[in-house]
């Protein structure tokens, strides 16, 4: 199980690096390029085959994606900014360009070209994307500290139930206990 301090380890893209995957119709990847697979800790076979969401952050908002798919299916390039999740559930940001690769006219695959992105576009679009899944999923993330005693238990319980340790607190403190 991956463990949320894991969360928040981030990897760089360094910022002569391009990280490129294209997939088919259905958003399933069927190129990655080597760059792509180190940031992600994905083996090349790890991602071919599979949706490009293997990299989603629960960070990121629907409505994000609804916009790059509408973008791309209407023959336009998406630009914008995404926290992925590696498969360590690290993370790293990108900047992205996503669209259509055409053969005689006819949509054939999609492509995706993504670069480094600076600190401060970092800290603005989480705190962006944190608001839009606010109104989305009425969720928000928090992050403190709980005495040892009590993380104990409450990874003892999680273990045993085999529910996430979030999951736990959401249930304790729902309207059903308090
Ligand atoms: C070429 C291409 C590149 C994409 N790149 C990403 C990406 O880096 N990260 C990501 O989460 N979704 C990416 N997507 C969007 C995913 O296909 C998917 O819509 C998104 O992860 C949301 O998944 P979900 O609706 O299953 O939650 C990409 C889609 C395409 C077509």
């Amino acid at each position: 199980m991956i463990n949320s301090y894991q969360y928040f380890i981030e990897t760089t893209v360094p910022s002569d690096e391009l990280i490129v995957s294209r997939t088919d119709l259905n958003g399933y990847i069927t190129y990655a390029n080597d760059i792509f697979s180190n940031i992600s800790g994905y083996t090349p076979g790890e991602l071919v085959g599979k949706p490009h969401s293997i990299v989603r952050h629960p960070d990121m908002p629907h409505l994000v994606f609804k916009k790059m798919w509408e973008t791309i299916l209407l023959g336009g390039i998406w630009r914008g900014y995404i926290k992925n999740m590696r498969k360590d559930g690290g993370f790293y940001w990108v900047y992205a360009e996503v669209s259509g690769v055409y053969k005689d006219d006819k949509l054939v695959e999609f492509k995706s070209l993504r670069s480094p992105i600076d600190e401060s576009k970092k800290r603005e679009f989480q705190n962006t994307y944190d608001e839009l899944r606010k109104s989305e999923e009425g969720s928000c993330r928090i992050v403190t500290n709980i005495s040892i005693e009590n993380y104990e238990k409450l990874k003892k319980i999680s273990n045993e139930e085999n529910i996430s340790e979030d999951k736990i607190l959401e249930y304790i403190l729902s309207d059903s206990l308090f």
